[in-house]
């Protein structure tokens, strides 16, 4: 579908967006020749490897490889979709939205999640009034000075009080002309079974607001003043909150956590708040719920390393394991910080204060180090069964070290816990590699490790010829008449030469916005094709090498192709057709040697 109105907002949007000042508004940078160095807001560093390109509209970082136009810039630092990154910048230019012509259902469902939002705005106001201006929230009050939490943390998290009455908010709000349906849906409030009215769904708790990670308020935990059951309660599953998505405190931690490199992952609202509190502010909560991929999803996207820290009692530990199993497919960095005496981080930070806690933090446990820790203590290793468990236990973990050396060391120090041969661990692992790499399907690759792949000749060769096609399309025909499209190995640069391709056969123009449709990991690419130099080649020279690259990797490929045909029929007896493969693989041969 295309929208005349929508594309010539972007375009104007585009055409005065100047994206050395949107990057300059986060980043400070220094010229040098045409391009700007900064240090890369998305990846910790000390030496600018963050590089703008003005006259290309591109920025891109040799460090973390991210990389895009000024709208994917402003999408990743504010972390907002791409479009909404355009139209925040069409806000600061002063460029107004289209109108655009949405379907009934479209527009009712904005406006209740608008309607939503609001109303759980009011909802907070009304729990943190309740709590610091109203006789009645002294009880709230003094349960919170209680727990050690100051007035200053009672602010800053905005907490509140549901007063102990069935219906004070249902009440107040329909008298402000709230609508029911609103405080059903919010589930703020619900019907009372006998009799008509609502109650509400909070009474006599101290009330913790949940936001996402734009600050905006989406539900609210809230806990019992004393040891009645349930201690917590959750807004239940709305439009707006989405347990297995929302971290609590991310919209106070995500800078903190981008500077950090690393997100700190708590079990509980309190924990969240007092670890805040401690000074230690790149810290969330997974919610009672366990810890999901789309929460390490969200992690990811700010730093590479997710620590957890997690009750140390039975439960934490079982906790930690399956949330370990979660990440481990991301390509995350993992560690655990260890509470000692079965606390959870808020009784320890109240014991023994933020400087004992920050110490836990420095000395977090890498992946391996834990899970070694947690089995040993949990199998009996005395015996030869609880040796080949202990073993088969480690196994994913060990497999998974990239560094050989570091792994040695780890195999080495299994082998001689458990009194087992070294050459015999090893040679499990070697086993349990084989099986899984080859299991491993591209989709589940890990975030970070497909980004920080090797980079090849060949991949740079892709990039230069990307980069002459999105100055001159005609580049595109002569290519194909050297490495047909399907014969680009790199998936990402496949796909943005076939991007290319359909533009201009549908006479669409390609650019920026344009691009916008790229998958992620393209666009990246697409970016890096735009800034890369040449090394030192003239254009036309650097053009002639990359393709002499990539045909002979074309080739290549082919040659391995109609050897292992030809193999395959001389081992059936099809000698005809063998032949025929043979006199390929001949004609290749040669043609090799030309290029
Ligand atoms: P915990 O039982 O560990 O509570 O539950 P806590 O964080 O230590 O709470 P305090 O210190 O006693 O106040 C961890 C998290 O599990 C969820 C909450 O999000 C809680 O923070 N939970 C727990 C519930 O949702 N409902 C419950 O009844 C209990
Ligand atoms: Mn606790």
């Amino acid at each position: 579908m295309r929208n005349e109105a929508m594309d010539d907002f972007v375009e104007r949007v585009s055409e005065a967006t100047d994206i050395l000042r949107v990057v300059q508004g986060y980043v400070p940078l220094k010229r040098r020749g045409n391009r700007y160095w900064g240090c890369c807001p998305f990846h910790q560093e000390k030496t600018a490897s963050f590089s703008v390109v003005p006259d290309k509209g591109f920025f891109y970082c040799f460090g973390c490889h991210a990389g895009g136009n000024a709208f994917k810039f402003i999408s990743l630092i504010e972390n907002i979709s791409y479009f909404d990154a355009i139209k925040l910048q069409a806000e600061k230019l002063g460029i107004p939205l289209p109108e655009r012509r949405r379907s009934p259902q479209e527009i009712a469902r904005e406006r209740e999640i608008k309607d939503l939002r609001k109303v759980n705005e009011l909802a907070r106001d009304f729990f943190h009034n309740c709590l610091t201006m109203t006789r009645m929230g002294e009880t709230g009050k003094a349960y919170f000075a209680g727990r050690g939490i100051r007035e200053e943390t009672i602010e800053e998290f905005q907490l509140g009080y549901a007063p102990p009455a069935w219906d004070k908010l249902s009440t107040a709000f329909l008298k402000r002309g709230i609508k029911q349906e609103f405080l059903l849906a919010s589930g703020l409030s619900a019907e009372r079974k006998q009799g008509n009215g609502l109650y509400d769904r909070f009474r006599g708790r101290v009330i913790i607001p949940i936001a996402d990670e734009r600050g905006r308020v989406v539900g609210f935990g809230g806990r019992v003043l004393d040891d009645s059951t349930p201690k917590y309660l959750n807004t239940p599953e709305t439009i707006l909150f989405n347990k297995r998505k929302i971290l609590f405190g991310l919209d106070r931690s995500h800078r903190a956590i981008q500077q950090e490199g690393r997100a700190i992952v708590v079990e509980g609202y309190m924990d969240a708040i007092s670890v805040f509190d401690a000074g230690v502010h790149n810290v969330v909560a997974s919610l009672g719920t366990s810890f999901t991929p789309e929460h390490a999803k969200k992690l990811l996207h700010y730093a590479p390393e997710i620590c957890f820290c997690y009750d140390s009692d039975e439960a934490g530990q079982k906790a930690t394991i399956r949330a370990l199993s979660i990440v481990r497919d991301t390509g995350a960095v993992v560690r655990v910080i260890v509470v000692p005496d079965g606390k959870d981080p808020d009784e320890f930070i109240r014991r023994h204060g933020a400087d004992a806690f920050r110490k836990l933090v420095d000395k977090a446990l890498p992946l391996v180090e834990y899970r070694l820790r947690y089995v040993l203590s949990h199998v009996n290793y005395d015996t030869l069964d609880g040796k080949v468990r202990a073993l088969h236990e480690m196994l994913p973990v060990l497999a998974g070290i990239r560094e050989p050396a570091a792994r040695m060391e780890y195999e080495k120090k299994l082998a001689q816990t458990l009194m087992l041969d070294e050459g015999l661990v090893r040679s499990e692992i070697r086993h349990y590699h084989g099986g899984t790499e080859q299991a491993a399907s591209p989709a589940r690759q890990p975030i970070r490790q497909a980004i920080v792949r090797q980079d090849t000749a060949l991949q740079k060769a892709g990039r230069i010829v990307i980069r002459m096609a999105w100055q001159d399309a005609a580049v595109l025909v002569h290519l194909e008449t050297i490495v047909p499209l399907e014969g680009i190995q790199s998936s990402a640069q496949r796909e943005i030469l076939t991007f290319f391709k359909t533009s201009m056969e549908q006479g669409r123009p390609v650019d920026e916005a344009s691009a916008a449709s790229l998958s992620d990991e393209a666009a990246a690419e697409l970016s890096r094709a735009l800034v890369e130099d040449l090394g030192g080649r003239e254009e036309a020279e650097a053009y002639d090498d990359s393709l002499r690259v990539l045909r002979r990797a074309y080739l290549n490929a082919l040659y391995a192709e109609h050897s292992r045909k030809a193999n395959e029929y001389a081992q059936n007896g099809q000698h005809e057709a063998c032949l025929q493969e043979l006199n390929e693989v001949n004609k290749i041969k040669h043609e090799m040697d030309e290029w």
